[in-house]
């Protein structure tokens, strides 16, 4: 068969340079487009000053909140005894509404012009919770662990709350106090019961009233 003509075969030069479009690019690096602690101004009618105090009030209850997040997280893994089941799923579900807290207070940073701290090592140097030991705990002490993280965030919550309140930056207000105040209250009361000490099986006849 007779070679075709030469306009007929891709040039080698043509092949290449469309693979070339094709090939993703790595390896990119320069200069951040927003450096952490500068505020990019979007145009909701707060002042610079009102939104920065704002986000910093923020991004501390945030790292405080991944912690207490991933605590929930760490717990549902290491949950253990005749409970098991119940704290385990329990957990997982505080967890999960931990999660929707965490996306809408850092949303909430990024709208105000900030950014909000993302990554472990940077939640880690910010958090105000203690550290737990990597090993496993008993319940009680899972349970009491985090009611202590709970007062931590709800403290700092309602003192950010009147701070935004005073400040008239109402979306941070009305963030606090409907979801992350709200959610945090309910989390306390489904953990607590936990450590209400009363029998599970036999009432304690050593304590009823004699008549
Ligand atoms: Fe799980």
């Amino acid at each position: 068969m007779p070679n075709k003509p030469a306009h007929e075969h891709p040039q080698p030069s043509e092949n290449e340079a469309g693979a070339e479009r094709s090939e993703p690019v790595l390896h990119q690096h320069t200069r951040e487009i927003q450096p952490f602690g500068r505020i990019a101004k979007l145009s909701i009618a707060l002042d610079e000053k009102t939104c920065l105090a704002s986000i910093e009030l923020l991004n501390q209850i945030l790292a405080d909140s991944m912690t207490l997040r991933d605590l929930y997280k760490k717990h549902h893994w290491q949950a253990a005894g005749h409970t098991f089941y119940q704290l385990h799923m329990l957990f997982d579900k505080h967890y999960n509404e931990q999660v929707a807290l965490v996306d809408a207070i850092a949303e909430r940073i990024q709208l105000l012009g900030g950014i909000s701290i993302a990554m472990a090592a940077d939640v880690a140097e910010t958090t105000m919770i203690p550290r737990p030991p990597r090993g496993r705990e008993e319940a009680p002490v899972q349970l009491s662990r985090l009611l202590e993280a709970h007062e931590l965030v709800l403290k700092e919550s309602r003192t950010s709350a009147r701070l935004t309140a005073e400040a008239a930056d109402y979306g941070t207000n009305d963030l606090l106090v409907s979801q992350v105040i709200r959610t945090n209250e309910l989390q306390v009361w489904f953990i607590a019961e936990h450590l209400v000490d009363v029998p599970l099986v036999r009432a304690d006849s050593a304590k009823a009233p004699t008549t």
